[in-house]
């Protein structure tokens, strides 16, 4: 999709929320309305913190209320390399923990973290966007954004037509992974993850943030320029992308814009 012109600080497709859980219900509610308006939906999905509240009310509403997701298919940003994907750190076992386990959608995907040669790795890059062009693009993708300003696991650096492909975490990512990992040195160096190019090509983003950790980065990606030194610089080019927050999260911008 061809990028669209905007002022230095656009502030129309921001929308923030009193708290994690108003941020939650807004970005779920989308989610849900997309699902019952297209119910062959193909979502591109996150992992991360940030999403968790937005996945246990799809979770609860699919319970509850019956939403369906039999005929939705899910694509997940990016994995950590190498990982098992039995591994309970694998970003695999976090979308079974945190959604798939708990609704009914049989056709979700997580790009693979096994160790293998370098050509193979490429060719199954290759096969990953094969498979999302096969199901018809991405109509909703859902993204964090990390302190480097990483979307997936495309850090600084990372060029705009980036594909799906081996990367190299930023130090800061792996130190922020690092508690849950019980301590750095046992976090992966390098990931699998969509590119930016295989990100802008949604037809829809939605990008959310939450909390004071994330406030300068998120006004950072809303201000400065396009650059290759902040990923999430791209993402606001996007003709149809939606920053939602919670009031912690969008100080900052909120502050900049005043
Ligand atoms: P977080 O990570 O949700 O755990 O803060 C976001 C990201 O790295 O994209």
């Amino acid at each position: 999709m061809s990028p669209t012109p905007m002022t230095r600080t656009d502030l129309s497709n921001v929308q923030v929320a009193k708290d994690y859980t108003g941020l939650c219900g807004l970005v779920a509610d989308r989610i849900a309305n997309l699902v019952q308006t297209k119910p062959n939906a193909v979502l591109g999905l996150a992992t991360g913190s940030t999403p968790l509240g937005v996945y246990s009310a799809l979770v609860r509403r699919h319970r509850e209320e019956g939403l369906d997701f039999s005929r939705v298919t899910c694509f997940n940003l990016d994995e950590y390399y190498p990982m098992s994907p039995k591994s309970l750190h694998s970003y695999r076992q976090f979308m079974a923990m945190n959604l798939f386990d708990y609704i009914n959608c049989p056709n979700w995907f997580v790009p693979d973290g096994l160790r293998r040669s370098a050509s193979e790795i490429e060719q199954d890059c290759l096969e990953y966007e094969a498979r999302i062009a096969d199901a018809g693009g991405i109509d909703l993708q859902l993204l964090g954004i990390g302190r480097t300003g990483h979307v997936g696991f495309n850090e600084p650096g990372s060029a705009p037509d980036s594909r799906t492909r081996l990367v190299t975490l930023a130090e800061v990512t792996r130190q922020d992974a690092a508690p849950s990992f019980g301590g750095i040195d046992n976090v992966p160096r390098q990931a699998v993850s969509m590119g930016i190019g295989t990100i802008m090509d949604a037809r829809e983003i939605v990008m959310m943030a939450t909390g004071a950790g994330k406030a300068a980065i998120v006004r950072a990606a809303w201000t400065e320029d396009p650059t290759d030194h902040i990923p999430a610089t791209w993402v606001r080019r996007h003709p149809n992308v939606h920053l939602r927050l919670d009031e912690s999260a969008a100080s900052l911008l909120l502050e900049a814009d005043a």
